[in-house]
């Protein structure tokens, strides 16, 4: 396990955030994504889902539950739980088809679906000072940290 600390100033740190993840990750990663209303969990999804080679609009998948990106290399899922009014409705989707093994899988308001939904690789918790955020990156796997750094220099 391994902590890091990162501050988003914009949206395009964090964008640079999550495509640096993206860039550092091993397919089938998990990813919890957790923080207030607005504060830039998606946006940081859109980082990702862009470095893994999508060029068009990422949603926010509040209504929808998830958006599925199949992409060269394996697909990405995004969810967002927010809605989920109890977390035994992730079984009825089939949640285990989505957390494959082979596609990376990003959760927004992952605690709506503890005890169904499968423990992270990665839990990343934002909080919100004004217009900036602060990021506390809790992983799983130290090597993955590490080429996360590497990437953000990059
Ligand atoms: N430093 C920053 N990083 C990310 N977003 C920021 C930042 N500063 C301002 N914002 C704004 O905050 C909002 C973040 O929205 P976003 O949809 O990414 O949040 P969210 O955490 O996914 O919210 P929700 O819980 O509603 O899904 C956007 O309007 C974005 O422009
Ligand atoms: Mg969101």
């Amino acid at each position: 396990m391994r902590t890091l600390h990162r501050h988003a100033a914009s949206d395009a740190d964090m964008e640079a955030i999550g495509a640096a993840l993206a860039r550092s990750a091993r397919r089938g990663c998990r990813i919890a994504l957790a923080g207030p209303l607005a504060a830039g969990k998606t946006t940081l999804a859109r980082g990702y889902v862009r470095a893994r080679g999508h060029a068009g609009a990422v949603k926010s998948p509040t209504f929808t539950l998830v958006e599925s990106y199949p992409l060269d290399g394996g697909a990405v899922h995004h969810f967002d739980l927010y809605r989920l009014a109890d977390a035994e409705e992730l079984e009825f989707i089939g949640i285990d088809d989505y957390f494959d093994g082979q596609a990376d899988v990003l959760v927004e308001w992952p605690a709506r679906g503890a005890g169904v939904l499968p423990l992270p690789d990665l839990e990343i918790a934002i909080t919100v000072a004004g217009t900036a955020r602060e990021l506390s990156l809790a992983f799983g796997d130290e090597a993955w940290a590490e080429r996360f750094e590497a990437e953000l220099i990059q």
